[in-house]
C-alpha cells in the first residue's frame, strides 16, 4: 500500500486527501476494507450497530416489512399484486446485517420472504465472495450489483435502499480557510522520508473517485464551497479552520435517489445534522482514524491498516436527495429512530417476539446517548 501510494505521488508531487483515503482503503489488493472482514467489530478497529448483535437486523426486518407491505398494497391498487418488491443494501461488507434481516423476516414474516429479493450494492468482489458464504441459505433471493448503473439497468428500485456507515466511509476532501487571502485552500499528501505528511496544494482539485465509481461526476471544490449554506460565514472563520468536502457522497446519494421508482432511501451515519457544519469545537475538522478501538493520532500512518472516516454533512445529503426529486420524511437521531421502532414492536409481540433480557441490553446500546443512540442519525427519504 504505502509503495503504491508513494509512487502515485512521486509521480505528480502530492495527492488530494480524498485520493490518499480512496487509495488507502479501497484499493482491490491492500485497502483497509478489502484486507480482512474482521476489520468491523469486537475483534477489528471499530464497532457499527451491526456488531452490537443481531437486534438492529431484526428491528430494520419489522420496519422494512412495514414498507413493504405499504408497496405491495400499492402495486396491487395498480393492478400488479405480483410485481417483485427490494430491499437493496449497499456497503453490507461481511453480510452479517443483510442475514440478521433475513433471518428475522424468514423466522417472523415468512409471508414477506417469497415476495422480495434482497439486492447487494458492492463494487468490491472479495467482499461479495464474503457476503456470499454468509448468505448461502439464503441464495434464491439474493443477488449482487457493483454500481447504480446496474441496478438501474435491472429496473431500478421499488421498496427500500439503506446503507449503514457507508457515507461516512467515502473519501473526502479537506479544506481550509486561508484568513489572510480570505480563500480557502486544499490540504493534500506528500511524503518526507518515509513518512506522508498533510501538504498545502496549489489549487482547489476536482473531485477524484476513480476508484469507488469510474462514472463519478468531477465536481468543482470551489462551487461547492460557494454554493453551500454557510458560504457567507467563512469571512469571520479563524485562520487555517478546516471542513470536509465529500462530493462523491452526494452524488453517490443522487444516484441512489435516481434508482428509487418508489418507496424509502436510507442511511445510518454519524454526521452534522444540521448548520453545525461550522462549528467552534471543531476547528481542525471530523477526519479521524481508528485502529483497535482508539483513535489514531496520525491519519496518515500506515495506510491500509486503520480506518479513515469523517462526519457525513447530512444537509447535503439532504439536498442531494431533494434534487433528484424525493421526500424527507425524517432525520432524527438512531436512539429516537428506534424507539419509535421498538414502540410498534411491543404491540406486536407475536410478529416481533418478546423482548428479552439479550434484546434489552443490545437495544440500549443501539439508542442510549451515551453510546450510540445520539452519536448516528438516521436519515429517511422517499418517493411516493
Ligand atoms: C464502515 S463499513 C460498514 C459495514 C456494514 N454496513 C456495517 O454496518 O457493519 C462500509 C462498507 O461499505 C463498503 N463500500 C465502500 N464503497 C462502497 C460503494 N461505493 N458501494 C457499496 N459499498 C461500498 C466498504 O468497503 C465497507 O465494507
Amino acid at each position: 500500500m504505502e509503495e503504491i501510494l508513494r509512487e502515485e505521488i512521486a509521480r505528480i508531487g502530492s495527492v488530494p486527501c480524498a485520493r490518499f483515503m480512496e487509495v488507502a482503503l479501497y484499493q482491490p489488493e491492500h485497502g483497509y476494507y478489502e484486507r480482512d472482514r474482521t476489520v468491523v467489530g469486537q475483534r477489528g478497529d471499530f464497532y457499527t450497530s451491526v456488531s452490537v448483535g443481531p437486534l438492529f437486523g431484526q428491528m430494520l426486518g419489522f420496519q422494512f416489512a412495514e414498507w413493504l407491505d405499504a408497496c405491495g398494497m400499492r402495486n396491487a391498487e395498480r393492478g400488479q399484486p405480483d410485481a417483485p418488491l427490494q430491499i437493496v443494501e449497499a456497503g453490507a461488507h461481511d453480510g452479517q446485517l443483510a442475514e440478521d434481516i433475513l433471518n428475522w423476516l424468514a423466522r417472523h414474516r415468512p409471508d414477506v420472504l417469497p415476495r422480495i429479493e434482497y439486492w447487494i450494492l458492492d463494487p468490491s468482489l472479495r467482499r461479495q465472495g464474503w457476503q456470499r458464504g454468509r448468505l448461502s441459505r439464503f441464495a434464491p433471493h439474493v443477488r449482487w450489483f457493483a454500481n447504480w448503473a446496474e441496478i438501474q439497468q435491472a429496473g431500478g428500485v421499488t421498496g427500500i435502499i439503506f446503507a449503514n456507515e457507508l457515507l461516512d466511509a467515502f473519501p473526502v476532501h479537506r479544506v481550509a480557510w486561508r484568513a489572510a487571502e480570505q480563500q480557502w485552500f486544499e490540504w493534500g499528501v506528500r511524503t518526507a522520508g518515509d513518512r506522508f505528511i498533510w501538504t498545502r496544494l496549489p489549487a482547489l482539485h476536482l473531485n477524484v473517485s476513480a476508484l469507488m465509481d469510474p462514472s463519478a461526476a468531477l465536481s468543482n471544490l470551489d462551487e461547492s464551497l460557494r454554493a453551500s449554506s454557510w458560504a457567507s460565514l467563512a469571512p469571520v472563520l479563524p485562520d487555517g479552520f478546516i471542513l470536509e468536502l465529500n462530493p462523491f457522497a452526494e452524488f453517490w446519494w443522487g444516484l441512489a435517489a435516481r434508482s428509487l421508482r418508489h418507496g424509502k432511501l436510507l442511511t445510518f451515519d454519524y454526521g452534522h445534522t444540521t448548520t453545525d457544519v461550522i462549528h467552534p469545537d471543531k476547528p481542525h475538522g471530523t477526519l479521524r482514524a481508528y485502529r483497535d478501538h482508539h483513535q489514531v493520532d496520525d491519519i496518515l500512518a500506515s495506510p491500509g491498516t486503520q480506518d479513515i472516516t469523517a462526519h457525513v454533512n447530512f444537509a447535503a445529503i439532504t439536498h442531494a436527495g431533494e434534487r433528484a426529486g424525493l421526500l424527507t420524511s425524517e432525520l432524527v437521531g438512531q436512539g429516537r429512530y428506534l424507539t419509535n421502532i421498538a414502540q410498534r414492536t411491543m404491540q406486536q409481540t407475536a410478529v416481533f417476539g418478546e423482548w428479552h433480557g439479550e434484546r434489552v441490553r443490545q437495544f440500549q446500546t443501539l439508542s442510549h446517548p451515551d453510546h450510540l443512540g445520539r452519536s448516528f442519525s438516521v436519515l429517511v427519504q422517499e418517493r411516493s
